[in-house]
């Protein structure tokens, strides 16, 4: 077993498809200028560029702003679904001297990482009273080391939610699954849209990511969180009966996938499903923000629960930007970590994102019943971190999994995709 096991990995992942863009309406009017004149300016560096996405990274930029008028605001966005792209573009630049001021990644393995190699600012001036007291302790906790917090946590989307199309279901009469939503109803499900000539499982598995989620919801639905806790801690294999399992049903799952998936981005999948392309399509809640932006209803369009077997169970997907360690521009930097902060900011970016606050003590009253019912979900649930996302295995085991699955995806070779998974976690 692998001896370092993080509380909550970057993902290294092939392709470098740099796309800096200047931040269009964000990007603040000349103005502002230091005490040597120039315009001051601060890089912020993601892979938010789908239309959701976009737009609540511009909720964040322009909450900033407010506070910081005049900053010349660089989008470092590389396109790419959960980072990809991002990441390896971000280690790149990280390993010749060049970082970004800002960068998103997410709490556990993926900031300890950045910690561990010296590379983040300490962010602990952000955790006045107010905000300390505001963010759930495991939260701060997942951001830390040695008493010190390096990050800040703008919201939590849930990773294991099921997305329906309710004219598709309908039309195959297919009963609109309810909160319990067993497996095997699913996969029947699945088979009868086939037979109605629907396409049952929307899939953008241009995004390694899209197809590595639906697996990892079919394992914690296999597992249950407490099973999901012992597999990432390292008590339990990933070589076991029920990670078997959940790869055997995953295998039945792909089978009913979307002909053109491999051709399709996870945000292009979920527009599918708003426009009654396909069905089912089992992706964070950033597809919730998708939806939306692209004209679809809750309710009327499309439905949710969580991913077959995952009900009372919350994956925690939690988007959090971290300044670096000897940033150009640390003053910009130190205002920004402390806008995202902000109950205002927190609520502009989750209401586009599609996820929730991650501080308490916003009243999220203005936000969709979706959003309402995940911050529930968020507060009552049993919390998980997020293998996918990087959060709950080491970087390496990540991009293995990644690697993994492309393989599974087209073998279906249960015994030799759970081999690889246990090898990874061993070395
Ligand atoms: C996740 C990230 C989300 C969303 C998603 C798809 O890793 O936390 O904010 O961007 O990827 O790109």
């Amino acid at each position: 077993m692998n001896p370092i096991r993080p509380n909550w990995p970057a993902l290294v992942a092939g392709g470098l498809a740099l796309t800096l863009t200047a931040c269009g309406g964000s990007a603040a009017a000349p103005g502002a200028t230091s005490s040597a004149g120039a315009q001051k300016s601060l890089e912020v560096f993601s892979w938010w560029t789908s239309g959701s996405e976009s737009a609540a990274l511009k909720a964040m930029i322009d909450g900033y702003l407010k506070t910081s008028p005049g900053v010349n605001v660089v989008n470092g966005a590389v396109a790419g679904g959960g980072g990809g792209n991002a990441q390896a573009v971000l280690q790149t630049r990280l390993q010749g001297g060049d970082p970004p001021d800002i960068w998103q990644t997410h709490p556990g393995a993926a900031i300890q990482q950045y910690i561990s190699g010296n590379l983040l600012a300490d962010a602990s001036s952000v955790y006045t009273g107010e905000v300390k007291s505001a963010i759930p302790a495991a939260m701060v906790e997942a951001i830390s080391a040695g008493g010190k917090q390096y990050g800040v946590s703008a919201g939590a989307h849930r990773g294991n939610v099921l997305w329906y199309n309710k004219q598709l279901l309908e039309k195959a009469g297919v009963t609109l699954p309810g909160a319990d939503y067993p497996t095997s109803t699913f996969l029947a499900d699945l088979a009868k849209l086939k037979a109605a000539g629907v396409v049952p499982l929307c899939l953008g598995a241009k995004d390694t990511f899209a197809t590595a989620e639906l697996f990892e919801n079919t394992l914690l639905g296999s597992l249950g969180a407490d099973g999901w806790k012992q597999l990432t801690g390292g008590g339990t294999g990933w070589d076991g009966e029920k990670v078997k399992a959940a790869a055997a049903d995953t295998a039945k799952m792909l089978q009913y996938a979307d002909p053109d998936a491999g051709a399709m981005s996870w945000d292009q999948a979920t527009k599918k499903l708003a426009s009654g392309g396909c069905a089912f399509e089992s992706m964070g809640d950033w597809a919730y923000g998708e939806l939306v932006k692209n004209g679809a209803k809750e309710g009327e369009t499309f439905g949710y629960t969580a991913h077959p077997g995952t009900g009372g169970s919350f994956v925690a997907v939690v988007d959090t930007m971290v300044m670096a360690a000897g940033a150009k521009n640390p003053a910009e930097a130190t205002a920004f970590l402390q806008a995202v902060a902000s109950k205002d900011v927190q609520l502009a970016f989750n209401k586009e994102k599609g996820s929730v606050p991650l501080r308490t003590d916003v009243d999220v009253s203005s936000l969709s019943p979706y959003q309402q019912q995940s911050a529930k979900s968020f507060a009552g649930d049993a919390i998980v971190q997020s293998v996918v996302h990087g959060e709950a295995m080491t970087p390496q085991f990540t991009q293995a999994l990644f690697d993994a699955v492309t393989q599974f995806a087209q073998s279906k070779n249960v015994d030799a995709f759970v081999q690889a998974l246990a090898d990874a976690a061993q070395s």
